[in-house]
């Protein structure tokens, strides 16, 4: 087990990355084709910057990224279009992120861990709610959403109210993440730029169970 981590440790080091997780996000915007070139991408939780490499590198010049973290993301070697901001994700202002919708959000917020499994995925589900409630103020309508949160009891409603708010949603472990740990991936496509009161009012814009869902085994 300690090989396969020291692997995407090596790796992150050899190809210039701020750390590991560099690789989920390649795998799941392999998978996934969530950012495109052009795109304004908002990185929230984007300390001390991978995800923030990535996706710079994949939207290119003529797009921009705003990264989003409690923490002091360190400048240097980023390229011109990306902006940093120390910040929490819940209550910054849209106009502070350039008062543009996003064409997608990318989250790898995480809570501090307590070692308490439950009470971690607890805050986790919690960080991710509060994220899809402001898709309507940050993402433009069709547009992707990544986010990561640690499965537990809340989870499944989390899958649920995701693939309400959109077209497609599917959750997935992408290799590059622990076995061991409970993160997982929940992706969603098609932004339908409603909120939960306008699928609830209009039961038949929530897809029939199931549908659109996909999940990888881990
Ligand atoms: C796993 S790290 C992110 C790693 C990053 N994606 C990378 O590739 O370098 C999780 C980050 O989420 C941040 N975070 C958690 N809650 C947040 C919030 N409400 N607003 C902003 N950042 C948050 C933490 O400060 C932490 O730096």
């Amino acid at each position: 087990m300690k090989e396969v981590q020291d692997h995407w440790f090596r790796l992150a080091k050899e190809r210039g990355y701020r750390a590991r997780s560099a690789f989920k996000l390649l795998e799941l915007q392999e998978r996934h084709k969530l950012i495109h070139r052009g795109d304004r991408i908002l990185d929230a939780g984007a300390a001390p910057g991978s995800w923030t490499q990535v996706a710079a590198d994949i939207v290119g010049q003529r797009g921009r990224v705003e990264a989003v973290d409690f923490k002091l993301i360190d400048p240097r070697g980023l390229p011109p279009h990306v902006g940093l901001h120390q910040a929490d994700l819940r209550t910054i202002s849209s106009e502070t992120l350039g008062g543009h919708l996003f064409n997608a959000i990318i989250s790898d917020m995480a809570p501090d861990t307590s070692g308490v499994p439950m009470a971690d995925a607890a805050i986790s589900c919690r960080l991710c709610n509060e994220l899809l409630d402001r898709c309507r103020a940050l993402l433009r309508p069709s547009g992707n959403l990544l986010m990561k949160v640690f499965e537990g009891a809340d989870y499944p409603e989390l899958l649920r109210r995701t693939t309400g708010l959109f077209n497609k949603a599917g959750a997935c472990k992408p290799k590059a993440s622990r076995a061991e740990s409970v993160e997982m991936f929940i992706w969603a496509k098609g932004f339908r730029g409603v909120n939960d009161a306008d699928v609830a009012d209009a039961p038949h814009i929530r897809p029939p169970p199931g549908a659109g869902w996909s999940s990888s085994s881990r």
